[in-house]
């Protein structure tokens, strides 16, 4: 006789680590009302999709992160800067804000977009289950994942765009997604050093990292540029407000693109 596994989420979850019910697959299931929040009723909804974060590292975290054992000493700090995430909710002196981080290699492949993701999540579980402890409601996109290469895309199609309403479907998705990365109370701007910005998209990056810096909204970075050259990327003023409130983490190595996961 076939037994069948019972039908649970646990795997699909970003809660399962944290949940003291998830190994209990009476309790552990897609009606779940916690699961329901993160994830949405569909299973692609809710806070996970809110936050925009790609769909091949949504289930990273920091501590299964595949890049952890090759960037010990870039985990180190995450693991530290974690740690610090608790300030969330309180609503101390500026000393005790939640610092930005700068992940950076000129070596693609090194594992900092998963990295951010992985961060991102650690913040968006952090929220939803410290808000509850606190008797508040979670906030619905506590934390957004911008990808300036898909963002850039957009721009460029706004105007190759035929037609108003096309034109204005894709306009109104890039200035949703840059308010959105303007707002959020945590960032992740994925690869913030493209070399192949135009004037006109650096200028909306600037608006977003502005906003954020001047209302210190933590914020972690990918990039293959060093942080002393975003002064080319961006000017010089916005670039040493970024330099002055991040902490830069080095990846070290050769591209894993390709490796087995
Ligand atoms: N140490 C590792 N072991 C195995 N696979 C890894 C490791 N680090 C990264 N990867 C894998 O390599 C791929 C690229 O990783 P990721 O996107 O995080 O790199 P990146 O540093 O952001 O690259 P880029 O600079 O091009 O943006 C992903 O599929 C990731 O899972
Ligand atoms: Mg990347």
């Amino acid at each position: 006789m076939t037994v069948t596994a019972p039908q649970t989420n646990a795997a699909a979850c970003i809660l399962r680590d944290p949940c003291r019910t998830s190994t209990d697959p009476t309790v552990c299931t897609r009606l779940c009302p916690h699961f329901i929040a993160v994830h949405g009723a569909s299973g692609t909804g809710g806070r996970v999709a809110a936050a925009a974060i790609p769909a091949d590292y949504r289930q990273v975290t920091v501590a299964n992160s595949v890049a952890r054992a090759e960037q010990a000493k870039a985990y180190a700090i995450v693991d530290a800067y974690v740690a610090t995430f608790d300030r969330m909710f309180s609503d101390g002196p500026d000393a005790d804000r939640i610092k930005s981080l700068y992940l950076y290699s000129r070596e693609p492949g090194t594992g900092k977009t998963t990295t951010a993701a992985a961060i991102a999540n650690t913040y968006l579980v952090r929220h939803y289950i410290g808000s509850l402890q606190r008797n508040r409601r979670p906030l619905e996109r506590p934390v957004y994942f911008l990808d300036v290469n898909e963002w850039q895309t957009l721009f460029n199609r706004i105007t190759l765009s035929v037609g108003d309403g096309a034109k204005k479907s894709v306009s109104d998705e890039f200035q949703r997604r840059m308010d959105n990365a303007m707002y959020a109370p945590f960032a992740v701007i994925d690869d913030v050093g493209v070399r192949s910005a135009t004037e006109a998209f650096r200028s909306y990056m600037h608006a977003v990292i502005n906003h954020r810096v001047t209302n210190r909204l933590p914020t972690v970075y990918t990039s293959n540029v060093p942080i002393e050259e975003l002064a080319q990327v961006f000017d010089a003023r916005l670039a040493d407000r970024v330099w002055d409130q991040c902490a830069v983490v080095p990846f070290v190595g050769e591209s894993k693109r390709g490796m087995r996961r």
